[in-house]
């Protein structure tokens, strides 16, 4: 720490937990004290808030520490596997568990044991089950009901044996079914499915249907889903819909039954060796519940109450999406076909039929899904993102789309952060992971956006991590992949 550097600087004096746009001229000064630690923008500092200094220095210096030793440390280039639960699907833009273990490492040597972890933007689950291993209280939210069901797998009650009798019963139910009907309805089945596939999966439904365990069902939704995507007409190589070529659909044999219980079986096999794991470490009651408090959420971060509302979490992890799913990552458009054969009521009771509408309907709520309005409304955002003005502002004389973009994505950001931030404990650790897209041939710098934002709110930021990804699923022909080689790892305390 810098002995004694005190400065004034332009602060939020309102409640925290307000909307930086409702509350952009209530500014006032306050005294903050300057360390050492802040390494991408030498002006910046810390708020004196924050009442862990030490702890801060030592976590800081456990995580240089790390990539001391190797330089290659954070790029984890032989170690991308994804052992037991962590290997149940494709989600797109999973993190790499490895890298989860060295934050918990280093974490857990500077500052007390944190019980509860927060990722509101969980995704297929990496944060929950890296959670579960060590033993913490975990929430996850996310807005896509098939990363939902997929975190709700990984979360048990890993009631393993039942399942491997139900297994065999399912697997004799389907090949006992000799009905030729189809169980699912939406447009596009026929260009989408094979009659043959159809027909077979709709038996698959039709069991899993008649399976009495809540999870055994899930667990067999999740099959369903990773099946869908190896047998319906879209390609595999991309996470956007895409009709692969005539002459690939017609020289294509194979049998949905076979794939499905090869599938279904490497999924019980995973989960068997998770359930093992956990229990090893005492982690599992008899019954094979997690002793965790453990909830998982379908849910929108920008704009769904707190479900308890007020601080819960000691540390938040998670990695929110890059920029809009359309024209980035489109969970939701990947989710769609899966999600058509899934019995939704199985993931939860109040999911709107309409998000299954058509295949963007996820996406376009999900953050930076509502373009309208959005330049206007991101112009608040400005006084307390320099990063935020100056990137709307290279952006203006390009087609006005461009920035709207970028606009609507910064004001669903801020939004969520909002809700988030209000949920972490005072003084909380947060760890943001963020990939800074291409808009428009220029780089989008969410990772200086999202500290800025947070920032505003009385957070306080004390380290950067740049890593290289070697491995990680990406589109590869657009330019959003120009950038997403490398993402950062923003490590912040709460308010
Ligand atoms: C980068 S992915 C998370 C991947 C995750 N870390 C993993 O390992 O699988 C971002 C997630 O944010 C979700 N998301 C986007 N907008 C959201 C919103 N408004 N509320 C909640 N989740 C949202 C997407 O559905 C997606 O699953």
């Amino acid at each position: 720490m810098v002995p004694g550097a005190i400065r004034l600087v332009t602060f939020v004096t309102s409640s925290p937990t307000a909307s930086l746009l409702q509350t952009s001229e209530q500014v006032g000064t306050v005294a903050t004290q300057s360390i050492s630690i802040r390494d991408f923008n030498a002006t910046r500092t810390f708020g004196s808030g924050c009442r862990n200094e030490f702890e801060n220095e030592r976590l800081v210096r456990t995580l240089k520490g790390l990539s001391e030793t190797d330089s290659d440390y954070w790029t984890f280039r032989r170690d991308s596997l994804r052992a037991g639960t962590h290997g149940l699907s494709q989600y797109p833009a999973m993190m790499v568990p490895k890298m989860l273990e060295g934050l918990f490492k280093a974490i857990r040597t500077a500052t007390q044991e944190p019980l509860s972890v927060l990722d509101p933007f969980v995704g297929s689950g990496t944060t929950l089950v890296e959670s579960l291993r060590v033993g913490f209280d975990f929430t996850g939210q996310d807005i896509n009901p098939l990363a939902v069901l997929l975190c709700q797998v990984k979360a048990g009650p890993f009631a393993v044996e039942k399942l491997k009798r139900s297994q065999a019963e399912l697997l004799s139910r389907v090949r006992a079914d000799r009905k030729r009907g189809i169980e699912a309805s939406f447009e596009g089945l026929s260009k989408w499915f094979a009659n043959e596939v159809a027909i077979a999966l709709s038996r698959i439904r039709r069991s899993i249907r008649q399976e009495e365990n809540k999870w055994v069902r899930r667990v067999f939704w999740v099959a369903v889903a990773e099946t869908v995507r190896l047998t319906s007409n879209s390609r595999t190589s991309t996470f956007k819909m895409h009709i692969r070529s005539m002459e690939d659909l017609q020289s294509r044999e194979f049998s949905t039954m076979d794939v499905f219980s090869k599938v279904l079986q490497n999924v019980v096999d995973r989960l068997s060796i998770e359930a093992a794991r956990l229990r090893e470490g005492n982690l599992l009651s008899r019954s094979g519940s997690y002793r965790g408090n453990l909830q998982i959420h379908l849910m929108d971060s920008t704009s769904a109450p707190s479900l308890r509302p007020g601080p819960q979490h000691d540390l938040l992890i998670t990695s929110p999406p890059y920029g809009d799913n359309t024209s980035t990552v489109p969970y939701g458009q990947y989710s769609f076909l899966p999600l058509q054969w899934v019995d939704l009521k199985d993931i939860s009771e109040s999911i709107d039929p309409e998000m299954m509408r058509t295949a963007y309907e996820i996406d376009s709520r999900s953050l930076g899904g509502v373009r309208k309005y959005a330049l206007d409304r991101a112009h608040g955002l400005m006084q307390f993102s320099p990063s935020i003005k100056a990137i709307l502002g290279q952006l203006e004389g390009l087609p006005r789309d461009r920035a709207a973009r970028v606009a609507a994505f910064c004001v669903d950001l801020d939004r969520s952060l909002e809700r988030i931030h209000e949920s972490m404990k005072h003084g909380a650790l947060m760890v943001w992971i963020t990939g800074n897209r291409r808009v428009g041939g220029l780089s989008v710098p969410l990772d200086d956006i999202l500290v800025e934002l947070l920032e505003a709110r009385g957070a306080t930021f004390l380290h950067r991590i740049q890593r290289r990804i070697p491995s990680k699923r990406m589109a590869t022909r657009n330019n959003v992949s120009l950038t997403m080689r490398e993402e950062n790892i923003q490590i912040l305390r709460s308010r």
